[in-house]
């Protein structure tokens, strides 16, 4: 379309800023796959059915429910009950892919190496890969999501001792290449290893819930915690590579999540710097050491000096080995923000490397309009800046293994279908990719909608839905929303011959 400059003073002051953001028809590659996401916790319930051994999730949502929004994951989605249900809503909304997490606990109930086995939960997952692929959808599995069996908190503090820790992952991981890897074709050791980390092991919002207030030396633990996920994922990777790869043929790798971060005040250096910094605390931190096989990033060791575990001789041989292997990037990315420069350090041990965050900048403008929750702003501009700083670093296909938001209001369902700031958002989003490939050549092979239907969403328990679907948690009953026609219709047309 052609504008003139008269286009835009009729209106110079929208209402809604969200109108003169505008979707253009997309263009995406026609091997780009879509699909939806999820995660054990968040939607399987059956915490305590066929056997499964609890998780840290389930002790910490029930003896501190004020950190829940005094909610649990007892029965959740009831998914467990009804994953052929789920999967023929998936078929339904042609989707390509479907990546789900495994639940440790559920197969392993204490989690250790020594520990027995339980078929009951391997069969459930069996059934769910062997139901996908009747109907031509591709499972990607997460390993790890955030559920780590609560025995092995018990034992040693779980990601705390990264030698126990990294056994028994090894000894899971295995568990799972050997019996489902003959149809799974696409695994994830970990699940956002930056909240796991910090959310987990430093203000204590998440399971375990450690934080100064329990006592725990928060000065150190995060990156204890960033330091046994880094090498668990290596060696998974490792192990994947010499005993899987050859008869399964599948790919392997890491999800990392991130916002972008814009400079508060972009004439400033010291800002742009800031910008720059938050992305290499966020996202370096974990994707130096595992996709270019490095130390970790020079600005964070300088920041955090020994708080920083170092790898040894031998941990930087098998981190050097495995980073050529890992065989994409998945992205879980929501927002973007504005980082700044502190004038004076932030009290007790930073963190962050000086800078706070913000969703306003210097000059009161805000970084892209809101959604149901203040941090999640539709911000696209963002994102396809963000795809660009990963594929300048990293150089891996990405795959965006999680995107979404939630809108407001949408526990009534007549509400919740009508979902059409989740539409634009989704758009948003997708043009934003397709710009990414055809005007910038960045390599992005997959959108995965977080999430299939309307869930757990920790801290904030049942009320913030992110689902495509409609959960009613009194009936259970699932409830497509528009945004899921808008999607399945979008990727029906980018399937048809030109
Ligand atoms: C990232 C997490 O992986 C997922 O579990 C969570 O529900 C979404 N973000 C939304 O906050």
């Amino acid at each position: 379309a052609m504008f003139s400059a008269n286009d835009f003073v009729s209106d110079p002051c929208p209402s809604n800023p969200l109108d003169q953001m505008v979707v253009e028809e997309l263009r995406l590659p026609p091997t780009f796959a879509w699909g939806t996401a999820t995660a054990a916790y968040q939607i399987e319930g059956g915490t305590s059915q066929d056997g499964k051994g609890p998780s840290i999730w389930d002790i910490f949502s029930h003896i501190e429910p004020s950190r829940t929004n005094g909610e649990n994951g007892d029965i959740a989605c009831d998914h467990y009950n009804r994953a052929a249900e789920d999967v023929e809503l998936m078929s339904s909304l042609g989707v390509d892919v479907y990546r789900f997490s495994i639940s440790w606990p559920r197969i392993i109930p204490l989690g250790g190496r020594n520990d027995p086995i339980n078929e009951k939960g391997i069969a459930f997952y069996n059934n769910l890969i062997d139901q996908l692929l009747d109907r031509d959808i591709e499972p990607v599995v997460t390993l790890y999501h955030w559920d780590v069996p609560q025995g092995l908190y018990d034992r040693y503090k779980a990601f705390l001792n990264t030698a126990e820790f990294q056994a028994d992952f090894i000894h899971y991981a295995r568990l799972c290449f050997t019996r489902f890897g003959d149809r799974v074709k696409k695994w994830v050791t970990f699940n956002e290893p930056y909240i796991i980390s910090i959310f987990a092991h430093l203000n204590g919002t998440l399971a375990p819930g450690h934080c100064v207030a329990e006592g725990t030396d928060t000065t150190t633990e995060p990156w204890r915690v960033g330091h046994t996920l880094i090498l668990s994922h290596a060696a998974v990777v490792d192990m994947y590579t010499t005993e899987f790869h050859y008869s399964q043929k599948g790919d392997i790798s890491i999800v990392l999540n991130g916002s972008f971060y814009e400079p508060w005040d972009a004439t400033d250096k010291v800002h742009r710097d800031a910008a720059e910094r938050r992305m290499v605390f966020y996202i370096g931190w974990f994707g130096d050491p595992i996709f270019l096989g490095q130390d970790y990033p020079s600005e964070m060791r300088a920041a955090l000096g020994s708080r920083l575990p170092a790898f040894t001789d031998k941990e930087r041989r098998l981190l050097s080995r495995t980073a050529p292997n890992n065989a994409f990037y998945g992205m879980n990315h929501y927002s973007t923000k504005y980082a700044r420069t502190l004038s004076e350090p932030p009290a007790g041990d930073d963190w962050t490397g000086n800078i706070a965050e913000s969703s306003v900048n210097k000059f009161g403008q805000e970084v892209g309009p809101v959604t149901a929750v203040n941090w999640l702003r539709v911000a696209p501009d963002g994102f396809r800046k963000l795809l660009n700083w990963v594929w300048q670093r990293y150089h891996l296909p990405v795959i965006v293994t999680e995107n979404g938001c939630p809108c407001p209001g949408e526990t009534d369902v007549q509400i919740a279908v009508d979902d059409k700031l989740r539409e634009k958002y989704i758009g948003l989003y997708l043009d934003a990719i397709s710009r990414a490939i055809y005007e910038d050549g960045v390599q992005v092979t997959g959108y995965y909608a977080w999430t299939l239907m309307d869930n757990f969403e920790w801290s904030a328990g049942y009320g913030s839905r992110f689902g495509i679907v409609h959960t009613d948690f009194d009936t259970l009953k699932r409830t497509p929303k528009n945004s899921a026609y808008y999607l399945k219709a979008t990727f029906a047309r980018r399937r048809q011959p030109a």
